[in-house]
């Protein structure tokens, strides 16, 4: 044995390890050289053999490369496990994830249309709260206790006090007003609420959208002139619309507002009746007994207001005749509207 032999041992361990990069082959190495009936024990088997100035030389000698050859070993080791996880927490061959985007739900994309429609003449978009009192929702409205038109807004009463979730947005004109001096132009956006069974045209819950114009001198051709703008705007140039009196207790005179059914142009057909009409709101002049309740004088302040119900209008828009597809959560319609 010489200490040439120890050196070519170092050496030919050095290049074998620089080539592996598995950890089993690594583990083959290290049983080679340094397993118990590897190079390294042999090595040390033949110690008895020298001379006995010799032994403790090469005992030294052989310690030393022992060390060396572990130390590799180690370092290497921990390189490879150290690539193991990152392969583990990364594999850039895989498939990427797909999130599920959503979408805007059509009824708030009919509001936000019609509310840029009416931003776009002047009107301030305002919101009032859903739950209510009888005041707001009736007294102030001109409906005080056991007028006979309570009974067309049939309401949900909370078991307190004398709360109830508003049935109608119209409560949004009387908050605004106690507020805001004239001249007012808002829009009122909101949920309202009415104990209906559910079909395919009844929800117990569904939107509405509110206008209050109040200025001095304001008569029913503003009324009319701002619908029609609306009108033609959201459902197209060529939309006819027509007034029906009607009646509303917070209105005087008060209208029904039809429109030329926007699916045969007025011929006639399943989705209007037969009828070419469609209705689409309601609306009038204020009644002076409104603008009486939050102190604004009716021989100075006029105005002119009208609601109308977001579900029907966005069904007519998209072609749709059941207004629980609106509230169902089924994915495979709302993902009609990405
Ligand atoms: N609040 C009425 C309803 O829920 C709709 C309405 C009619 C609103 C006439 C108005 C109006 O502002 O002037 O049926």
């Amino acid at each position: 044995m010489k200490i040439e032999d120890l050196q070519s041992i170092f050496q030919e361990f050095q290049e074998k390890i620089n080539q592996i990069s598995d950890l089993k082959l690594l583990e083959e190495l290290k049983t080679f050289y340094l397993g118990r009936k590897g190079k390294i024990a042999e090595l040390i088997k033949q110690i008895p053999l020298l001379s006995p100035e010799e032994r403790p030389v090469f005992g030294k000698e052989i310690n030393v490369l022992k060390q060396k050859l572990q130390d590799l070993f180690t370092r290497k080791k921990e390189e490879l496990e150290e690539k193991v996880s990152e392969g583990a927490k990364l594999d850039p061959t895989l498939p990427g994830i797909r999130f599920n985007l959503g979408s805007i739900h059509p009824i708030t994309t009919v509001i936000e249309e019609i509310c840029q429609i009416f931003e776009h003449i002047g009107f301030t978009v305002v919101e009032g709260p859903e739950i209510e009192t009888d005041y707001y929702n009736f007294q102030a409205l001109n409906i005080p206790p056991g007028h006979p038109a309570r009974d067309d807004f049939a309401t949900f009463y909370l078991p307190c006090d004398n709360y109830l979730l508003r049935s109608q947005t119209s409560t949004v004109q009387i908050r605004i007003m106690e507020k805001v001096k004239p001249p007012l132009r808002v829009i009122a956006p909101g949920k309202v609420f009415r104990p209906d069974n559910l079909d395919a045209s009844h929800s117990f819950m569904f939107h509405q959208i509110e206008g209050l114009v109040v200025d001095e001198e304001t008569n029913f051709s503003h009324l009319k002139g701002t619908l029609s703008y609306f009108v033609r705007k959201f459902f197209g140039p060529e939309t006819k619309m027509r007034f029906r009196p009607h009646f509303f207790p917070f209105t005087e005179p008060s209208a029904e507002v039809d429109i030329s059914c926007i699916i045969c142009g007025g011929k006639g057909c399943s989705v209007c009746g037969r009828k070419g009409w469609l209705e689409i709101l309601g609306s009038g002049l204020v009644h002076p007994n409104v603008l009486k309740e939050v102190g604004l004088d009716p021989g100075i302040y006029q105005g002119y207001a009208f609601g109308m119900g977001i579900e029907r209008i966005a069904m007519l828009k998209y072609g749709i005749d059941d207004i629980r597809v609106f509230f169902n959560n089924d994915i495979r319609f709302l993902e009609q509207f990405k």
